[in-house]
C-alpha cells in the first residue's frame, strides 16, 4: 500500500505546541505570520530569537502524542510511504518516524544557520541553546552597520565563518521552500497515485499543501481530512473525521491495518 500524509501545527496541539492561527497562537500578544519573517528578523532578531527559544523550550518539554504515534506505526506498515509535515518541531521523528520518509517542508526549529553564507549545525530536541560565547562582535564598515552594538545582541548566536547572525532553520514567510525537500515531494507523487492520503491538523493555507493532497489522491483515492474545523481542502475529502488528531487518527490506522490493506 502506498500512503502520503500530510500535517500541519494541529497535530502537535495535543502535545502542548500552539497552533498558528489558533487562540493560542499569539505570543506576547504577537501575531506569529508577523514574527516569522526576514523583516521582523531584521527589525528586531533579539525578539524573534526569544520567541524561537521558547517555543524550542516548549518543544524539548513535549512529547509525540497518540496521533504522532499512529503515523508512525503506518509508516511502519506501508509498502511506501511519505510524511510531509509543516511541522518545524520534532516531535514526528521522536514518534519514530524515520527521517528518509519524512519532509519537514517549513524546515526544523533545532537547526540554527548563518542568515548569509550556508554555515548551519543541527542540534534535537535535547541539544542546549547554540553558544552565545560566539555573539556578534561590533565591526566597521558595513559588518558595523549589521553588526548589532553587543550590550543590545549579546546574547544572539554569530556566524563561526562569516560572523553574520544565526537564525533558526526555519522558512519564513515569503521565503522560497527548500530546494530539495520540494524534489522529494515531487517526485513520490510522481511516481504514481496512493491508496491512501490523509491530512491532519492543517488550515491548508497553502496552495502547494491542498495541490499535493489532490495529486497524491487523484483517480478517486481515499482523502481523509482530520481536524475538528471545516479548511479549504474540506470539499475534496472523500471522509471527514471532525475530531482530535490524538483521537482518530490511532482509530484510523488500526482500520487500515485491519483491513489488511497494509
Ligand atoms: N487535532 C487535529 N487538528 C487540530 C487540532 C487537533 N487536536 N487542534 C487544532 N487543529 C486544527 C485547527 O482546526 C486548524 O485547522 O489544526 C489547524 C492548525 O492550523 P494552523 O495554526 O494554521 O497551522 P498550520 O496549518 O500547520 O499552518 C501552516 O503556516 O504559519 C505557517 O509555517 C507555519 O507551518 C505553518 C503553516
Amino acid at each position: 500500500m502506498r500512503v502520503f500524509v500530510l500535517t500541519g501545527a494541529g497535530i502537535s496541539a495535543e502535545s502542548g505546541i500552539p497552533t498558528f492561527r489558533g487562540k493560542d497562537g499569539y505570543w506576547r500578544n504577537l501575531d506569529p505570520t508577523k514574527l516569522a519573517t526576514p523583516e521582523a528578523f531584521a527589525r528586531d532578531p533579539q525578539l524573534v530569537w526569544d520567541w524561537y527559544r521558547e517555543r524550542r523550550q516548549r518543544i524539548r518539554n513535549a512529547r509525540p502524542n497518540a496521533g504522532h504515534e499512529a503515523i508512525a506505526r503506518l509508516a511502519h506498515h506501508a509498502d511506501e510511504f511519505l510524511l510531509v509535515t509543516q511541522n518545524v518541531d520534532d516531535l514526528h521523528a521522536r514518534a519514530g518516524i524515520l527521517a528518509e520518509k519524512m519532509v519537514q517542508i517549513h524546515g526544523d526549529i533545532f537547526v540554527t544557520r548563518c542568515s548569509r553564507c550556508d554555515f548551519a549545525e543541527k542540534g534535537s530536541g535535547g541539544s542546549p541553546e547554540p553558544p552565545t560565547t560566539r555573539a556578534v562582535q561590533p565591526q566597521s564598515g558595513r559588518l558595523g552597520a549589521i553588526a548589532p552594538t553587543s550590550e543590545d545582541h549579546c546574547n544572539l548566536p554569530g556566524c563561526p565563518e562569516c560572523a553574520a547572525f544565526m537564525r533558526p532553520g526555519v522558512v519564513w514567510f515569503g521565503e522560497q521552500l527548500p530546494w530539495n525537500e520540494l524534489q522529494r515531494v515531487e517526485s513520490y507523487l510522481d511516481r504514481g497515485a496512493c491508496d491512501v492520503v490523509i491530512v491532519a491538523g492543517t488550515t491548508a493555507t497553502f496552495g502547494y499543501i491542498i495541490d499535493w493532497a489532490l495529486r497524491g489522491s487523484r483517480d478517486g483515492v481515499e482523502l481523509i481530512e482530520v481536524n475538528p474545523e471545516e479548511t479549504p481542502l474540506s470539499r475534496f475529502a472523500t471522509r471527514l473525521v471532525r475530531e482530535p488528531a490524538a483521537i482518530a487518527l490511532p482509530r484510523i490506522v488500526d482500520e487500515l491495518i485491519n483491513r489488511g490493506a497494509l
